[in-house]
């Protein structure tokens, strides 16, 4: 079938292992199902699965996407959860040992057809589109989990994104924005910062630049490069959200910030099955339309990557079947 994958782990240059042709096409074991894919978007996650990241070198080939929309073989219309944890394991699958995202150890659904649990297809709401539901399971989970469930933060409190125009970022900003937060957010251009104006924030900064006042809570995926405007951006309690380091994973950590001013730093990662499910009403019940920069055929799925490696990203990229 056709497949959009990772020939082999390239460190250094992810884009030369990246293949568009054939693949076997995978088999459902007992209690899963296949679901035919009509759109599934571009996750940073697949650029590190190029490099190796996050993955065993046995595991490739590996076809990529780790979220999707598609179809199960009785019509039904749904949106993937993506991670796949062990049949044994209740409660908060985030927290499963055993658990893997797709594209770890199964194939992902940059393809005719993926394989997933029955549990972790869920009905794509009326209304919402393929493409719309693509974007969901990977980078708009993950800005549900960090906003809603690890924060803490409450409608009417100062949230900062630092990041303007990527996945997680683009999602803080539509989410915070129709739960009644002021939204700051920092971006890299003007074009970037233009982007989270348009998609609600309240104001925009430059990477780095001083703001007017201190925030309740700080919203990073981007490390290094953030991580010091973050302590200083907090109130005293304040909070910072981590579910990402693009930029570097070792920012120094400002300890006397940290206890003086009685910070917090919380960890968080991708959602539930009922974080999803919940994500998809509240999108729907606000009428979000989530954002999309760029959406292609998947058989187009380089110009996808190269645009996400360059940093050129303005919301989602969603590739389409
Ligand atoms: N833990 C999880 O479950 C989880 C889930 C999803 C994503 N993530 C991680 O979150 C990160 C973002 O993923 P994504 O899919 O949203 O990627 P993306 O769409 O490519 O977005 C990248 C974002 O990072 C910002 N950025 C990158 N380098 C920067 C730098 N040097 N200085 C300032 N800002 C910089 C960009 O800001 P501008 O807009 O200003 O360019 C942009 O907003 C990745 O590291 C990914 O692995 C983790």
């Amino acid at each position: 079938m056709f497949a959009v994958y990772a020939a082999e782990p390239n460190a250094d240059a992810p884009l030369q292992s990246l293949q568009v042709g054939d693949r076997p096409e995978p088999e459902a074991p007992d209690g899963w199902v296949s679901v035919t894919v009509n759109a599934a978007s571009l996750n940073m996650h697949d650029i590190w699965t190029l490099r190796g990241v996050g993955i065993k070198p046995e595991q490739f080939p590996m076809i990529l996407g780790c979220d999707g929309a598609g179809r199960l073989d009785d019509g039904t219309e749904v949106v993937l959860h993506s991670i796949i944890g062990d049949p044994t394991w209740f409660g908060d699958e985030t927290l499963d040992p055993k658990r893997n995202m797709l594209t770890e150890r199964h194939q992902g659904s940059f393809a005719e057809k993926v394989v997933v649990p029955r549990r972790n297809a869920i009905p794509r709401p009326q209304g919402m589109t393929a493409a719309q539901g693509s974007v969901m399971g990977t980078a708009w989970l993950t800005a549900y989990r960090m906003l809603f469930t690890r924060s803490g933060l409450q409608p009417g409190q100062t949230m900062l994104v630092q990041g303007a125009s990527g996945g997680v970022s683009t999602a803080l900003v539509q989410l915070g924005r129709a739960a009644g937060m002021r939204v700051w957010v920092t971006g890299r251009s003007e074009e970037k910062r233009a982007v989270a104006e348009r998609l609600g924030a309240h104001a925009t900064f430059a990477t780095g630049e001083r703001l007017p006042g201190r925030v309740d809570a700080v919203f990073e995926t981007v490390g290094d490069a953030t991580w010091s405007h973050s302590m200083r951006a907090l109130k005293p309690g304040g909070v910072i959200v981590v579910s990402g380091a693009t930029s570097g994973p070792n920012p120094g950590a400002d300890l006397q910030r940290l206890f003086f001013l009685q910070l917090r730093v919380i960890g968080s990662t991708m959602g539930t099955r009922d974080e999803l499910a919940n994500l998809l009403e509240f999108v729907a019940n606000a009428g979000i339309a989530p954002e999309i920069g760029l959406e292609l055929p998947m058989e187009r799925a380089e110009e996808g990557f190269r645009a996400m490696l360059d940093g050129d990203t303005a919301g989602k990229i969603v590739f389409t079947r």
